[in-house]
């Protein structure tokens, strides 16, 4: 057997820093909602901690040695909800650069585990404030010890850059026509170096931040409504914010005969209030789906809505605003789904304000 080390080619790697980036890309179509669109991801947990951050820990550190403000063996200080402290302290154990990690306490034990076993030190903040609380006792730990380099990602310019000149420039190798690209917003060096580099290819790609809720703990993803702006977050590339929203009541109308009381065709409706508490057909809707039941020669037998806080009975404003005594009015309960099914969905007369509720078959 050779003692020689293996020959670094396209699989194999000197070591695991030469590892990171040039992640793969995968077309996921059954995700796609229609053969015209074409969804592809760049599966960033091939890099070697794991996750997109050894890119940004990489950037950060290499650009600190670079201009001296991080000296051979000098400590790293850095807040992170697991995986930026988990590429430095990979990163760190190579280089030989201790890290210290401030990770909110509710972080999983497994990332936890994985510092540990990078030779980390973990100093715990209050779960409850979340990466904001892990940023602030940071800061007083690094003001409060000079001999501490913390590469703070949430305003370090190598963090954009890393994906401005590494992330971008892979994802246009291979696919030159980028009509939008999305991406969770943590620091938002992702969206912001990626960002510019798609756009300054064609400027009319479309940036989309994924934000959670404010308030909703998503371990390295914010919200930019709960006030904190990361200095790194370029918001002039970001065109739109997925929020995940509670949804809204969902409507549409059943034809069939009234004779004998029998739907057989659904025809879905937009809810013109988008309101997850109300619903009114779409007034464009209701003329289409109105001219498509008398077309068929059917009539109109129910009119149906979601209701996605409250059990599949007609509320007050439901009552008032029943315009069709001849109709059914079919209720669906998105609360009532998982407990109790068999309540889930309810049918209704409605006339004069008053609410009758009538069997129902489904077959
Ligand atoms: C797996 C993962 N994806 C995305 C992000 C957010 O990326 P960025 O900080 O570049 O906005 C994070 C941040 O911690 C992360 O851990």
């Amino acid at each position: 057997m050779s003692s020689a080390p293996p020959a670094a080619g396209k699989d194999r790697f000197p070591d695991l820093i030469a590892a990171i980036g040039n992640t793969p890309m995968v077309e996921l179509r059954r995700l796609a909602p229609s053969p015209d669109v074409r969804i592809i991801a760049k599966l960033e947990g091939a890099n070697p901690s794991g996750s997109v951050k050894d890119r940004i820990a990489h950037a950060m550190i290499e650009d600190a040695r670079a201009r001296g403000a991080l000296q051979p063996g000098q400590t790293i200080l850095e807040p992170s909800s697991g995986n930026t402290g988990i590429s430095l302290a990979m990163i760190g154990s190579l280089l030989g650069h201790p890290v210290r990690v401030v990770l909110p306490d509710n972080t999983t034990e497994e990332r936890a585990q994985l510092l540990r076993l990078f030779g980390a030190e973990i100093i715990s903040s209050p779960g409850a404030e979340g990466s904001n609380g892990a940023i602030r006792l940071a800061q007083q730990l690094a003001a409060a010890d000079p001999d501490l380099f913390m590469p703070y990602q949430y305003g370090n310019e190598a963090n954009p850059r890393a994906h401005e000149e590494g992330t971008g420039p892979e994802i246009v190798a291979e696919v030159s026509h980028v009509d939008a690209f999305v991406a969770g917003l943590g620091t938002g060096g992702t969206l912001s170096g990626v960002g510019r580099h798609l756009k300054r290819i064609r400027p009319a790609t479309r940036v989309i931040a994924a934000e959670p809720l404010p308030g909703e703990q998503v371990q390295g993803l914010r919200s930019l409504e709960e006030g904190f702006i990361p200095p790194v977050l370029d918001e002039s590339v970001l065109d739109e914010h997925a929020r995940a929203e509670l949804p809204i009541e969902a409507c549409g109308l059943l034809a069939g005969s009234l004779t004998d009381g029998l739907a057989t065709t659904y025809f879905p409706a937009r809810n013109a209030d988008a309101s997850p508490l109300r619903y009114s057909v779409h007034p464009d809707d209701l003329v289409r789906i109105t001219y498509a039941i008398e077309d068929a020669g059917q009539d109109l037998v129910a009119i149906f809505h979601s209701h996605t806080h409250t059990p599949a009975v007609p509320s007050p404003t439901d009552r008032r605003a029943a315009m069709y005594p001849d109709a059914f009015y079919l209720l669906a309960s998105l609360t009532d789904l998982a407990a109790t099914p068999e309540r889930a969905l309810r049918a209704w007369r409605i006339h004069g304000g008053q609410s009758f509720e009538v069997p129902l078959r489904v077959d």
